[in-house]
């Protein structure tokens, strides 16, 4: 049990690094929660602008997913590397630095499914790039690609992973609610579309 708990919060202060909001605050573009959608994840760091800035915000917040699973698989084994990935989930989505919120987990979610199971994460990237690349809407790949994940790692017969990923596919919908509603008024901004 302390194993569990300090996987998890090894992962939770590792997940609530705000890589994007730091690196739009360093790289001049101001502070990425009052532009466009207002969250802190690649897809709107992308909305400054900035390429650069937000192709760093996805390596870097799917690098802290995919090292807290290294990380719990190193010092506790399969199951903790679960808890620890959970962990930086939920520290990304409500992060200690931005007054318990974050955001939306997919990038994170992306590192944490590669360093599971690399083929759970090559599923999400492939789910995720191909529903971008059709439909050019970032929420729906990363939609997508969670589900992706979970269903690659229950018919690669890992069912701890393929809960844990299932969970958090479930969670991405929640932190995508307003997309959700965006989507279905036709109002959903396509990828590369700069803010106003
Ligand atoms: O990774 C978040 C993405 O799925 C949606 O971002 O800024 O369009 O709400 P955003």
């Amino acid at each position: 049990l302390i194993g569990f708990g300090l996987a998890l919060l090894l992962g939770y202060a590792l997940g609530s690094i705000p890589f994007g909001f730091l690196l739009a605050k360093a790289g001049g573009a101001g502070d990425v929660r009052t532009i466009g959608s207002g969250n802190i994840g690649a897809t709107n760091v992308l909305r400054t602008g900035r390429k650069g800035l937000a192709a760093a915000t996805l390596l870097l917040d799917a690098g802290k997913g995919a090292l807290a699973v290294w990380l719990g698989h190193r010092f506790g084994g399969e199951t903790l590397a679960g808890v620890a990935g959970l962990g930086a989930f939920i520290g990304h989505l409500y992060s200690v630095w931005l007054r318990f919120r974050g955001g939306k987990g997919v990038a994170t979610l992306l590192g944490i499914s590669l360093a599971l199971l690399p083929l759970a994460g090559l599923a999400f990237a492939l789910a995720w790039v191909g529903a971008a690349l059709v439909t050019r809407i970032s929420s729906l790949g990363g939609m997508a690609g969670g589900f992706a994940a979970a269903i690659a790692a229950f018919a690669l017969g890992q069912p701890w992973s393929g809960a844990l990923l299932l969970i958090m596919a479930i969670w991405v919908l929640w932190t995508h609610r307003e997309n959700i509603a965006r989507l279905r008024s036709g109002t959903e901004p396509r990828i590369g579309r700069k803010a106003a």
